[in-house]
């Protein structure tokens, strides 16, 4: 970061001395003013809940511009990077800051796809759950249990330990979603196949039995791989900023991702695709498109406490870009799979035209999120609502892990400790328990 000449001046009405604040520049996106001093200088804290104004670290991994509805990774546009690229190449660009070669993309595959089994003693910590558990839920457990199986892997001072944890993570996800779907169907756990894809290898983890040939189909195929790459990474959003912060401490790469599977797991973040799928059914089961309206109007009544799941966002104050791709990658599957008059599609587009169109959303500059469209594609796809976010995990660790390593590579790197402003009781004295 470049500090700017520009400095900002803070000064108090009380008549205390006001002071200068230094103001730096990234390579893109707004200035940020310097409070680091702020309460040596001044005996005061900031307050931000929600990190509404806070740049919490520096970055140059992913960018995202709201109002343009713009995202990049390493510079690189979404959706050149979802056209052109897979997932292991934005993968690599993520975790090493630029796009692979031809030989680079070999050894990185070849690296992802020597680390895909896992230990074979996780399938009996997997068995201690109960089959009707959340696969988040196993989740959680299986990644946090990941650190204690590859203990030669955990010391984040470490840069090979860094590197040899990031494959690993990256690689063994897959295994671990498609074992926690196997279980919870009973089925037996489909080992890896050397030679698929990413994408295909966990479809095949997914779908096959021991009883017949599985073939990869290559346009679902492209529709997983497409929706890896476009959940690779956010920036600091709250899972990241979740690993960023646990791992702060020093604790282990395994450790410091299960802490973001389980922040993930909520429906404002990562279950909002399980959500926004639960959300069509229920209008569906309503009475499809002719309920629109009747469930639009409940959504702006804010007594009702409804909301239109896989709509609005933090930072995108214009549509999310990924949300138009995943429109695309729902079309073709779609017509791949002969359901191109899918009900669930239907609504969701007539869903989007009318709150596009009104007056609440438009106001609120509300557009649909990546997750308006993911889980009908999924769905589709034969994947169970209740795996959506795991699948998003998986996804996503490529970003949590590159920005994890990102942190601990940082000059300025502390342990994340926030303050807060007290506002509850004053010192007092415990009374005798019979004077209370
Ligand atoms: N439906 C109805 N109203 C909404 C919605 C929605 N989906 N989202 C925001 N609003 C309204 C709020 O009620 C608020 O109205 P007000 O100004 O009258 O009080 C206004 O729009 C601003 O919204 P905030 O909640 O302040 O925005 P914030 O940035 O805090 O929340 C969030 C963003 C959590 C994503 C929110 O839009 C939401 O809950 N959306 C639905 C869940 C969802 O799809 N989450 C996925 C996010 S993408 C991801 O994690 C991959």
């Amino acid at each position: 970061m470049k500090l700017s000449d520009n400095k900002a001046t803070l000064s108090f009405s009380n008549g205390s001395p006001s002071v200068e604040l230094p103001v730096y520049q990234g390579s893109i996106g707004p200035d940020v003013v310097d409070i680091r001093k702020l309460y040596a200088q001044t005996g005061m804290f900031t307050y931000d809940p929600g990190f509404m104004s806070t740049a919490a670290t520096q970055s140059g991994i992913t960018y995202i511009d709201g109002d343009k509805g713009e995202l990049l990774y390493r510079g690189y546009p979404i959706e050149q990077l979802a056209t052109n690229c897979d997932f292991l190449e934005t993968c690599h660009l993520l975790l090493y800051g630029n796009l692979p070669n031809t030989a680079q993309k070999a050894d990185f595959t070849k690296r992802v796809t020597m680390h895909t089994m896992v230990n074979e003693q996780m399938q009996f910590f997997l068995r201690g759950f109960r089959r009707d558990a959340h696969p988040m839920a196993i989740m959680t457990g299986l990644v946090g249990a990941l650190s204690a199986f590859y203990h030669d892997s955990t010391d984040i001072t470490n840069a090979e330990h860094r590197d040899i944890s990031a494959i690993r993570l990256i690689a063994k996800m897959p295994t671990l979603v498609a074992m926690a779907y196997k279980y919870s169907v009973g089925q037996p756990f489909v080992y890896p196949k050397n030679d698929l894809s990413y994408a295909g290898n966990f479809l095949r983890m997914m779908f096959a039995n021991p009883c017949e040939e599985y073939k990869v189909n290559p346009v679902i195929e492209r529709a997983m791989d497409r929706i890896f790459t476009l959940h690779a990474d956010h920036e600091q959003n709250a899972s990241t900023s979740t690993v960023r912060l646990c791992g702060s401490s020093g604790t282990n790469p395994f450790a410091a991702i299960a802490a973001g599977v389980a922040c993930l797991w909520g429906p404002s973040h990562g279950g909002a695709n399980e959500a926004a799928l639960n959300m069509l059914e229920d209008i569906q089961k309503m009475g499809g498109v002719a309920k629109v309206g009747e469930f639009i109007d409940k959504v702006k009544d804010k007594n009702s406490g409804v909301k239109l799941m896989g709509f609005g966002h933090r930072v995108y104050k214009n549509y999310d870009p990924r949300a138009k791709l995943m429109q695309e990658t729902c079309k073709e599957v779609l017509n791949e799979l002969g359901l191109h008059n899918d009900p669930l599609f239907k609504l969701a587009m007539q869903l989007e035209k009318i709150a596009l169109e009104d007056d609440y959303f438009v106001q609120r500059k509300l557009y649909p999120n990546v997750d308006f469209y993911s889980g009908i594609v999924q769905r589709a796809i034969g994947i169970p609502v209740s795996m959506f976010t795991a699948i998003f995990a998986l996804a996503r660790t490529v970003g949590w892990i590159a920005q994890l390593n990102e942190m601990i590579g940082d000059p300025e790197y502390k342990i994340g400790r926030p303050r807060q402003l007290f506002t509850g009781s004053v010192k007092r004295d415990v009374q005798p328990l019979a004077k209370r």
